[in-house]
C-alpha cells in the first residue's frame, strides 16, 4: 500500500469511492445529492492524502487547516475519510491516519481534530485506536432516517 498526495488525474476514481462509501450510519444521505462531477470541486487534490493498494486508488483523507485565522493556526482537521467497500479492514484508514499524523507534525501543527456520527462505530474505534479522544458530545445534534443521532468532536494531539 502507498500513500501520496492526490493529482488531478485522480478525481474519477475518488468521486467513485465518494458515491457508494456512505450510508447512513456514517454520513449525511442528502449529501449524495450534492455531489458534482468532479471531487475536487470542494477542495482540491493537494488538500486529500490518497491510498493505493494493489494499484487502485482505494481511499482518501480530507486534511485541511481548521480556522482560517493565525490564533487557531496549528490545528489541523479531517474533514472526510472514506475507503472503498472492498478494500475495507485492510488497513487502509490507519495507513492514511498515520500519513496524516506525519504530515501534521512536517507542518508544525498541535493537534488534528474531527467530527463522528455517534452511530459510526467503525470509525470511532478506528480514531481510539489511534489516539483520538473524546472532546465533546453534541447530543441529537442530527436528524437521520427518522432516528436523531449525536455527532461527536474528537482529537488528537501531536
Ligand atoms: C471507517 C473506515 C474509514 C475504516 O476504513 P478501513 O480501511 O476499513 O479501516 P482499517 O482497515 O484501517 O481498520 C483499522 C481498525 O479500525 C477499526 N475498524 C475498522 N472498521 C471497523 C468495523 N467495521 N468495525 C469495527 N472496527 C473497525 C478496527 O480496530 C480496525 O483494526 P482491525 O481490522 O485490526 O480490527 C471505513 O469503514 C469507511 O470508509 N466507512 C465509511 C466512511 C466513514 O465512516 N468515514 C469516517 C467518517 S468520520
Amino acid at each position: 500500500m502507498t500513500v501520496r498526495i492526490a493529482v488531478e488525474g485522480d478525481d474519477a476514481a475518488l468521486l467513485a469511492i465518494e458515491r457508494s462509501a456512505w450510508d447512513a450510519a456514517s454520513g449525511f444521505p442528502s449529501y449524495q445529492d450534492t455531489l458534482k462531477d468532479s471531487f475536487f470541486e470542494r477542495s482540491g487534490p493537494e488538500a486529500h492524502l490518497v491510498a493505493e493498494y494493489d494499484g487502485a486508488l482505494v481511499g482518501y483523507l480530507r486534511l485541511q487547516d481548521k480556522y482560517p485565522f493565525p490564533e487557531g493556526a496549528g490545528v489541523l482537521t479531517i474533514n472526510g475519510l472514506a475507503v472503498a467497500q472492498e478494500a475495507r479492514r485492510l488497513g487502509v484508514a490507519s495507513a492514511l491516519l498515520d500519513a496524516a499524523t506525519a504530515e501534521g507534525h512536517r507542518r508544525g501543527a498541535r493537534k488534528i481534530s474531527l467530527h463522528v456520527h455517534s452511530t459510526n462505530t467503525p470509525a470511532r474505534t478506528l480514531y481510539e485506536r489511534h489516539g483520538y479522544v473524546l472532546e465533546g458530545t453534541h447530543p441529537n445534534e442530527f436528524l437521520i432516517d427518522g432516528t436523531y443521532i449525536s455527532a461527536l468532536d474528537m482529537a488528537k494531539m501531536l
